[in-house]
């Protein structure tokens, strides 16, 4: 993948949504996003590649894989504390998101195909994350506010 193709996200630019812990998980999210980013573009433009390099991608993508674990579970768990009444629609992305990254991680395992990857995380999953933060995470945020959502009670649990 060319640089001119590659979308990278600002973690400053990214859509806001009403509720603050969402707001810096999705941050956090595209902070690691960037540092796995900058791994992939080193490798592609490397001849060479040791056992090193290929171990931190994976290192990468399962930090990664971990970090969104507990971001979708904490929004769906807000979900269902203020009935949200998409919750099955949201909660459906997430699923759909996180198979596809286990899918990423095996491939990558198995064939270290680095445009494969790079295909992922500089043009599929940033359209994703800036279109599901606009959309399902905007709207649950919003519902949860709108409805008195207890957001000290809900990270004293969470
Ligand atoms: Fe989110
Ligand atoms: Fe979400």
């Amino acid at each position: 993948m060319t640089e001119a193709t590659k979308t990278i996200l600002n973690s400053e630019t990214i859509p806001q949504v009403d509720i603050e812990f969402m707001n810096n998980t999705h941050a956090d999210e595209v902070q690691l996003v960037n540092n796995l980013g900058e791994l992939i573009t080193r490798f592609e433009l490397a001849d060479t590649h040791s056992e090193e390099d290929i171990s931190k991608i994976t290192l990468g993508l399962k930090a990664w894989f971990d970090h969104t674990v507990n971001h979708f579970e904490r929004e769906n768990k807000l979900m269902q504390v203020t009935n949200f009444p998409a919750y099955g629609i949201h909660l459906g992305e997430h699923e759909i998101t996180l198979n596809k990254f286990k899918e990423l991680i095996n491939t990558w395992e198995e064939k270290q195909d680095i445009q494969y990857l790079a295909e992922y995380v500089f043009s599929e999953w940033p359209n994703w994350f800036n279109n599901h933060v606009n959309s399902m995470d905007m709207a649950t945020a919003y519902f949860a506010v709108m409805n008195g959502f207890d957001i000290e009670n809900f990270l004293k649990d969470s």
